[in-house]
């Protein structure tokens, strides 16, 4: 099995280029399904989740070419509707491919995706809303099989603001006959980036405050269309320069207006400006200790808090996290805990509203941190892609060596992210 080596201690310098957003890119190649033609995207990033969502339209009959960081994505015909169970059961973004399905072809029979390392995570939202827009769904053996005849745009209201449950409707509602109004629709920068590639292919989609209004066209036409860049992966490299105290430049990172995890990195006391062309990073050797609470856009993103957490446990002071999304999402903790770090985990509540979830299920959900001096190198493990990151964090700001395994949770979400590391002259090695 892979595993990162890291010698801890060297100050990253230098300049990398900021990849394409994996959020961003598995809706969209999904929603390619809903036009008959050659789609091309530019600026795809080179992952592995990227090549499951790729296997999956294959499978459905898309014929897919990539040249490097463009896929030309050909959907003139599709002559599968089944998703089997493979599929799903590595990359929970599969159930993107139910509303753009249901579109076309008006059936889809996918397996039901589990829990996994984070959460249970369930699609209650996605299937209600579904159900709203008249979809007909019967579940049995792990699959769920939906069908409909004409989708009917409808008011759907979303108990928890989902962000692929709000992706799934917005497809589906695009060509649906009549206006869908979704209500706490999620507004994360990926789901503003989905938008846009539907509006270039000619949806109607207008958003208003905290709902979206879709209506339905009877057509849309294939185009050629450049994915927005990753502002998580810029997240992990802002902290990566400063848990290391160095100073790098991203190309072509960028951020957005009230992007809350920006101003929380300048507060803790980093140096952090934008440019034409990306965005310049200086670390500072007086940090100061934060609060955290994770939340939907634009609250600050959970796939944000590992990274966080990593940075803030050599903090000095105490820091508060607190994981309001996923009940399971603090995996990263027992390994940063071998390395040192000083973080105590408080029990809490996670109320949920939706119905499939239970209504109070007990979660680990604070993290209390008291920064130490420094983190020592050790045998660490990763659980999540977001989880993996941050241990690759902790390894290159600790004293010695640190091994960190199961990688392949990490490349499923950022690109070649040891090559980009070594550019800016960390001592890591994939073996
Ligand atoms: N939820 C429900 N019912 C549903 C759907 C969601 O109760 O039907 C709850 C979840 O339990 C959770 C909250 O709503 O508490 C948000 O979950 P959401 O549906 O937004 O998560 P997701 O759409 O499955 C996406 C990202 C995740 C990211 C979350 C939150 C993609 C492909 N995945 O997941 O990204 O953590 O939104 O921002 O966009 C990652 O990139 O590492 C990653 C896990």
């Amino acid at each position: 099995m892979k595993k990162f080596v890291i010698q801890g201690g060297t100050a990253l310098k230098g300049e990398v280029e900021i990849s394409g957003s994996k959020n961003a890119c598995l809706p969209i190649i999904a929603s390619t399904l809903l036009v008959k033609g050659e789609t091309i995207l530019h600026n795809v990033p080179l992952l592995r989740d990227i090549e499951t969502m790729i296997n999956l339209l294959k499978v459905i009959g898309a014929r897919i070419k990539r040249e490097n960081h463009t896929l030309i994505i050909n959907t003139r015909t599709i002559d599968n509707t089944e998703i089997p169970y493979d599929l799903v059961s590595t990359m929970r973004a599969s159930i993107l491919v139910m509303g753009p399905l249901l579109a076309r072809a008006g059936a889809v029979k996918i397996s039901r995706p589990g829990g996994c390392a984070i959460g249970s995570r369930p699609i209650d939202e996605h299937l209600k809303g579904l159900k709203s827009l008249g979809v007909f769904i019967k579940e049995q053996h792990g699959y769920i099989q939906a069908k409909v005849n004409n989708l009917t745009g409808k008011e759907i209201y979303l108990n928890e603001k989902s962000v692929t449950a709000t992706e799934n409707l917005l497809m589906a509602a695009t060509m649906a006959k009549g206006e869908t109004r979704i209500i706490n629709s999620a507004s994360e920068p990926h789901i503003q980036d989905l938008k846009k590639f539907l509006v270039s292919m000619g949806a109607d989609i207008k958003e208003q405050n905290d709902i979206t209004v879709v209506n339905g066209v009877t057509s849309l036409h294939p185009i050629e269309y450049t994915i927005s860049r990753d502002y998580i992966e810029v997240d992990t490299f802002i902290i990566a320069c400063a848990i290391t105290k160095g100073n790098i430049f991203l190309k072509q990172g960028n951020w957005f207006d009230s992007q809350t995890e920006i101003t929380k990195l300048q507060e803790i006391g980093i140096e952090i400006k934008k440019t034409p062309d990306g965005i310049r990073v200086k670390a500072s050797n007086n940090l100061k200790p934060s609060c955290i609470k994770t939340a939907p856009y634009p609250g600050f993103p959970t796939d944000s808090q590992p990274q966080f957490t990593s940075l803030l446990s050599i903090t000095p002071g105490t820091s508060i996290i607190t994981e309001t999304m996923y009940e399971s999402r603090f995996t990263h903790i027992p390994e940063l805990q071998r390395m040192g770090a000083d973080i105590k985990i408080e029990a809490g509540c996670s109320a949920k509203r939706s119905s499939e979830a239970t209504s109070f299920s007990p979660g680990n959900r604070n993290a209390i941190i008291n920064g130490v001096e420094h983190l020592s190198g050790a045998k660490v493990m990763c659980s999540d892609i977001r989880g993996g990151a941050s241990l690759v964090l902790a390894g290159l700001a600790a004293h010695g060596e640190t091994e960190v395994s199961r990688i392949y949770h990490i490349d499923r979400g950022y690109e070649k992210i040891e090559e980009k590391l070594k550019i800016l002259g960390a001592n890591i090695k994939r073996m």
